[in-house]
């Protein structure tokens, strides 16, 4: 069984992507949605959240590990994978490197939150895939919480997001990276109103197919199954508002 983890809604777009690629694989999906946003939180308590996150899924039986969240990973992957190595654990990365490499300007932009701009990975991404490019990044806790209440567009989701959007277009980049798993449901809006010439990357695609090569033999039934803590009647209606069309289940409660 693969075990995926977020804050909220946002790994949702990975484990989409995962289902699409292996549907025969059992997934359980955890959003610890009471304690979120994560993304304006220090990169310790976030580090603690994700071990608890982590331990719950392997306890039910989680064989492989999907972090699909850039803070929590940011924040914990070392630390998970220092904790548990017998499991693969995948994480999500700032897609600076195909990003640096499409950009025909020299400008990028990163949209991702504030504790993973913080955190070491994003440094170090930088450091080895962003050295011939401007990097311009952009916290935008705005985004996040759009997602969260099931708004992906409409005129108000336009407008916050051509607010985080402008300072970036403006400083010439035509590369934008989600470095938030929240931001793929917020993609058509962001290319409608980035336009044509603007490339934006989503790197759910390559951690779902990442995820099918490190899990090995993919022997489940294909079911789904999601968790969530605080309201999981509001959860269980994002499942379906971002298109896991064919679940019907109940939400499990999540407690840390
Ligand atoms: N989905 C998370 C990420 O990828 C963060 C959202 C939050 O701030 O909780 O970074």
């Amino acid at each position: 069984m693969i075990g995926v983890f977020d804050s909220g809604v946002g790994g949702l777009s990975v484990l989409k992507e995962i289902k699409a690629l292996a549907p025969s694989a059992d997934l359980l999906y955890v959003a610890d949605r009471a304690r979120a946003p994560f993304g304006t939180r220090s990169l310790d308590k976030v580090r603690s959240m994700s071990h608890e996150l982590a331990a719950w899924l392997i306890d039910r039986g989680a064989e492989t590990l999907v972090v699909a969240c850039n803070t929590a990973s940011a924040a914990a992957l070392d630390s998970l994978r220092e904790w548990s190595p017998g499991i693969p654990i995948v994480g999500m990365e700032p897609a600076v490197k195909p990003a640096a490499v499409s950009s025909e300007t020299g400008v990028i932009g990163v949209f991702a939150t504030e504790a993973t701009f913080q955190g070491r990975l994003f440094e170090s991404v930088v450091s080895i895939h962003g050295r011939n490019a401007k990097v311009v990044t952009q916290a935008c806790p705005e985004w996040v919480e759009l997602v969260e209440q099931g708004k992906f567009s409409g005129s108000d989701v336009d407008t916050t997001v051509a607010a985080a959007l402008a300072p970036v277009i403006d400083q010439g980049a035509d590369a934008l990276v989600l470095g938030c798993t929240h931001f793929s449901f917020l993609r058509p809006t962001i290319e409608k109103i980035a336009g044509p010439e603007v490339m934006v990357i989503d790197p759910a695609p390559a951690v779902a197919a990442q995820t099918i090569r490190v899990a090995g033999a993919i022997e489940g039934e294909g079911r789904l199954r999601l968790a969530a803590s605080g309201d999981t009647s509001v959860f269980a209606q994002l499942a379906r508002d971002v298109g896991i069309a064919d679940w019907s289940g109940e939400v499990l409660p999540f407690s840390a």
